[in-house]
């Protein structure tokens, strides 16, 4: 048996695995980039009460996972629609509208409802593969 051509097609298969791989995690990271500060803002707004702990009623927003579900399952999410959106309809609401999220008060940055409303309007795009976890970043906003 030919020793060389046998290690041609090694060293080739490894270099072609090694492309995919790293395009693959280029490719992931652009989109966990994109993705950023719409979970920055469902961290600091939202997951407080719509993480594990949620009541059954309530559309969880615990995991990226969990917010594709949701975008699936029509109605919350209408990528490319905002306003068809509940998800930013609740958001967009004024406070004393029952159902103006968060319940707390209506306390939510006009920055921050503009990352929700761009990032629906560009597709709603959740970046594939691995799942991420949605932490709770600091309290949940209140109108004072
Ligand atoms: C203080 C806790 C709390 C926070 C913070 C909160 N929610 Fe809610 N959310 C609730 C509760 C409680 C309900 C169930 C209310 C009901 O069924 O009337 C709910 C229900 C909802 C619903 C479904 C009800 C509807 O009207 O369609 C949506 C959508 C929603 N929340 C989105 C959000 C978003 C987006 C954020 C962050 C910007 C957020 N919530 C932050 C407590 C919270």
């Amino acid at each position: 048996m030919k020793l060389l051509p046998w290690m041609a097609f090694l060293l080739a298969l490894f270099v072609l695995s090694a492309c995919v791989l790293q395009d693959d995690s280029a490719e992931r990271q652009a989109e966990l980039a994109a993705f950023a500060p719409v979970q920055t803002m469902l961290e600091k707004n939202c997951v407080h009460c719509h993480g594990d702990q949620r009541l059954s009623t309530m559309p969880s927003i615990h995991d990226s996972k969990a917010l594709d579900a949701l975008i699936r399952e029509g109605g919350w999410v209408t990528p490319g629609k905002p306003e068809a959106s509940r998800l930013y309809q609740v958001v967009s609401f004024a406070d004393q509208v029952p159902g103006a999220m968060p319940p707390t008060g209506h306390a939510i940055r006009r920055d921050e409802k503009h990352v929700l409303s761009e990032w629906i309007r560009k597709g709603a795009k959740v970046p594939r593969g691995r799942s991420i976890r949605f932490v709770v970043r600091g309290e949940i906003p209140r109108s004072s």
